[in-house]
C-alpha cells in the first residue's frame, strides 16, 4: 500500500460543487474520500458515483444501526453504489453484523463489484467513561476493554475493520491481528492546528502504532494550499 492510499480525506462540506472541486484537486494525492452525513444528506447518493467517475474511492460514513434485515438491505445498497468502505455501529449486535456480512457477499457478486470494506464503530470517541457508566449503564468495563471486545465481536461476524481513536490502535491490533483494518481520525500533523480534536496523533505516529488508514479533514481542506498539505502528509508517512 502506498502512503497516499492511507489518507482518507473527510469531505465535510454540504455542496456538490465544493465536494467535486476538492475531489478534482486532490484525487492524485489521497487514497479515499469520506462522505459523511452532512454531504450525503445534502446532495444524495449520486455523489458516490460521481467521485468514482473522477477516479476516487469513497468511504460512506453513515454509521448504520438498526435491525439486522434493515442494515443488511442498506449494505446491499452500498454494494450497488460502488462504495469502497462503509460503517455500522458494533452496538447493533452480532446478528446485525452477521446478516450484513452475508448479504454483502451475495450483493457484491450479483452486481459484479468488489465487496465494500465494512467497518465497525465501537465506542464513539466523544463518549467519556462517565457517560458510558451514567447514560449507557455499562458499569463494569473500561472504554478500552469494551472497544476491544466489540472489535473482536465485529471480526467474528465478518466485519473487516474498525474506526477507532488513535489511543485504541495498539490494543485492537494486538487482539484482532494484522489483516483487520484500522481506520483512525484525530490525526494532526505537527504543523497543523488541533481545532476541536483533543487526543491527537501525527500521521506518522498513527502509522507506527498500526493504523491502516487515517481520516484527515481540516489540515488539508482548510489549508491555504490543500495539495501541498496533502503532499507534506504523504512525505511524513513515507519518511
Ligand atoms: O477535520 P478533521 O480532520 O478533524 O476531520 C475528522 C473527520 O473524522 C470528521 O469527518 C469527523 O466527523 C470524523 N471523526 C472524528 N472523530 C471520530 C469519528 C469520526 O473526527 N471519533
Amino acid at each position: 500500500m502506498e502512503a497516499r492510499d492511507r489518507i482518507v480525506l473527510a469531505l465535510d462540506v454540504d455542496s456538490k460543487a465544493k465536494a467535486i472541486s476538492l475531489v478534482k484537486e486532490l484525487a492524485g494525492y489521497v487514497g479515499v474520500f469520506k462522505v459523511g452525513m452532512q454531504l450525503y444528506n445534502s446532495v444524495g447518493p449520486d455523489i458516490v458515483k460521481e467521485i468514482n467517475d473522477l477516479g476516487g474511492k469513497v468511504f460512506v460514513d453513515l454509521k448504520f444501526h438498526d435491525i439486522p434485515n434493515t442494515v443488511a438491505a442498506a449494505g446491499r445498497v452500498m454494494a450497488r453504489l460502488g462504495c469502497y468502505m462503509f460503517n455500522v455501529h458494533a452496538a447493533g449486535g452480532r446478528d446485525m453484523m452477521q446478516a450484513l456480512s452475508q448479504e454483502l457477499k451475495a450483493a457484491a457478486q450479483s452486481v459484479n463489484q468488489p465487496e465494500p470494506i465494512t467497518l465497525a464503530v465501537t465506542v464513539l470517541t466523544s463518549i467519556s467513561q462517565e457517560q458510558l457508566s451514567q447514560e449507557m449503564y455499562v458499569q463494569d468495563l473500561k472504554i478500552q476493554e469494551l472497544v476491544v471486545k466489540w472489535a473482536l465481536m465485529a471480526q467474528e461476524c465478518g466485519i473487516k475493520g474498525v474506526v477507532c481513536s488513535p489511543q485504541e490502535i495498539i490494543a485492537i491490533r494486538q487482539a484482532c491481528g494484522p489483516e483487520f483494518k484500522i481506520v483512525t481520525p484525530g490525526i494532526r500533523p505537527a504543523w497543523s492546528e488541533a481545532n476541536d480534536q483533543k487526543r491527537i496523533t501525527t500521521p506518522r505516529q498513527a502509522l507506527d502504532m498500526g493504523a491502516d488508514y487515517m481520516v484527515i479533514g481540516r489540515p488539508i481542506v482548510k489549508a491555504s494550499q490543500p495539495v501541498e498539505a496533502a503532499i507534506k502528509i504523504v512525505q511524513e508517512l513515507e519518511g
